[in-house]
């Protein structure tokens, strides 16, 4: 039986799930059911879920918890996060809680430029290509006024456009590299819709230029880049090395060399930096999607400018000066309160209703903020208890989950492993000896 199909977009919804069912689960039931399972039963809200994308045949859940207690600039949030891995809220958590008596987070939006490029080949006298490109600059920019118009009404609109040669690296090759503003919207729309007009007229531009002498430039492609290592926020906590001290850190100046330590070994091994980092984008990534927002963009851009210096390295750093324990990361976000999914989705709308209905540059900072709780988190755990310890006892659910353990049954097993080890064959015995 063949295994593909033409027109599979056209199907309905439940002719979509029929072949599906038919071809790769031998019309098996259950498949429909579990597919099924999870259909919204209100059929608008469900709708809306089925257009975001081509083909939908179900939802698929990621839990969306709160870690409350952050405190950002002295002012206090519980930030919503949509993430699978058990211990990654619990973390966040703590790490606010930490923070909360020892001055908090503090963050700083330090620039928000976006970028875009136009890419083009050109085999002719690069001097002549630079003078039409001063030409055709400001034709360049008045293209795109309707594009713009509301754009600039909220603040934003295109910053700037350069030429810039890069025959060096590849033989031919030119660009336009523009700079935008996008103030509360991510912007790809905007500035990829931009993109295309500048490149239609400097095309048209470039046809009647007479100096080209028939050596036209070739427009390639017109695309944002995720990468915006000037669209920047800063997270910063510190406090003096003693008041690090709680009930896992008998000596806070001690527990602050050793975290220094393992920031160090991060910054120059690049193994352990893409742990680290992996940490980090565990408390992003939670707060992007939550928040509706691209985190495969926030991705792309952030692990790019951890290789900015040309090794990849950590995310963040920390210091002890004069007695002060200081820790902080930069990290570029392109996100976005306003378009796409934050107008959409109800949970995203609940989401930033939560955190007090943030403008761009506020969402910046408590994403931020949740990336370096989260790395506080890890590296706090990492050098004192272990990780696993923490890990073990937030996965102790899905162990039971996995063996259909009761309501009875989960509560004796978690008693059991407050004072004892959590690993899975532990927990496969105490159930066993629970069992008989
Ligand atoms: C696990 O998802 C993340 C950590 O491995 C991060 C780290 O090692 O820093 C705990």
């Amino acid at each position: 039986m063949s295994k593909t199909i033409t027109g599979f977009s056209k199907l309905s919804k439940e002719e979509k799930i029929d072949w599906l069912v038919t071809t790769f689960f031998e019309k098996s039931s259950s498949a429909v059911h579990i597919l099924k399972q999870y259909w919204n039963t209100n059929q608008q809200l469900q709708q809306l879920h089925d257009e975001f994308t081509e083909n939908t045949i179900s939802n698929y859940y990621l839990p969306f918890g709160v870690a409350p207690n952050f405190s950002i600039n002295g002012k206090n949030y519980a930030i919503p996060m949509a993430i699978e891995e058990s211990s990654v809220i619990a973390a966040a958590s703590n790490a606010a809680k930490f923070w909360l008596n020892r001055g908090g987070f503090k963050a700083e939006v330090l620039d928000t430029q976006k970028v875009g490029q136009v890419h083009f080949t050109f085999q002719g006298n690069a001097e002549i290509l630079k003078s039409f490109f001063s030409e055709v600059k400001p034709k360049l920019l008045a293209s795109v006024a309707a594009l713009t118009k509301n754009m600039e009404k909220r603040g934003g609109g295109v910053l700037d456009i350069s030429l810039v040669n890069k025959t060096d690296a590849l033989q031919g090759y030119y660009q336009l590299h523009c700079t935008f503003e996008t103030v509360d919207s991510m912007g790809a729309n905007f500035i990829n819709s931009c993109l295309e007009q500048f490149a239609e007229t400097f095309k048209t531009e470039a046809s009647s230029y007479t100096a080209f002498n028939e050596e036209l430039p070739h427009i390639v492609m017109s695309i944002l880049s995720n990468y915006v290592p000037n669209c920047i926020v800063r997270a910063e906590v510190s406090c003096p090395v003693e008041e690090l001290s709680d009930s896992k850190i008998p000596d806070g100046k001690e527990f602050a060399e050793k975290f220094i330590q393992a920031i160090n070994i991060a910054e120059i091994e690049p193994f352990r930096a893409v742990t680290h980092n992996k940490g980090i984008m565990n408390g992003i990534d939670a707060v992007v999607l939550a928040t509706g927002n691209d985190f495969r963009a926030v991705e792309a851009s952030i692990h790019a400018y951890a290789s900015k210096d040309g090794q990849y390295s950590s995310l963040t750093h920390a210091s002890i000066d004069n007695g002060i324990f200081k820790f902080w990361m930069e990290v570029p976000l392109a996100l976005g309160t306003v378009g796409g999914l934050t107008s959409l989705h109800p949970l995203v709308k609940l989401a930033l209703q939560l955190l007090g209905s943030p403008n761009a540059k506020e969402l910046m900072k408590i994403v931020a903020v949740a990336g370096l709780a989260q790395n506080f988190a890890a590296i706090k755990s990492l050098t004192t208890t272990g990780i696993q310890q923490g890990h073990m006892k937030m996965h102790l659910m899905n162990i039971l989950n996995q063996f259909n353990a009761t309501a009875d049954e989960k509560t004796a097993m978690v008693k059991h492993f407050t004072t004892n080890t959590v690993s899975h064959s532990a927990v496969v015995d105490a159930l066993e000896t629970y069992r008989s």
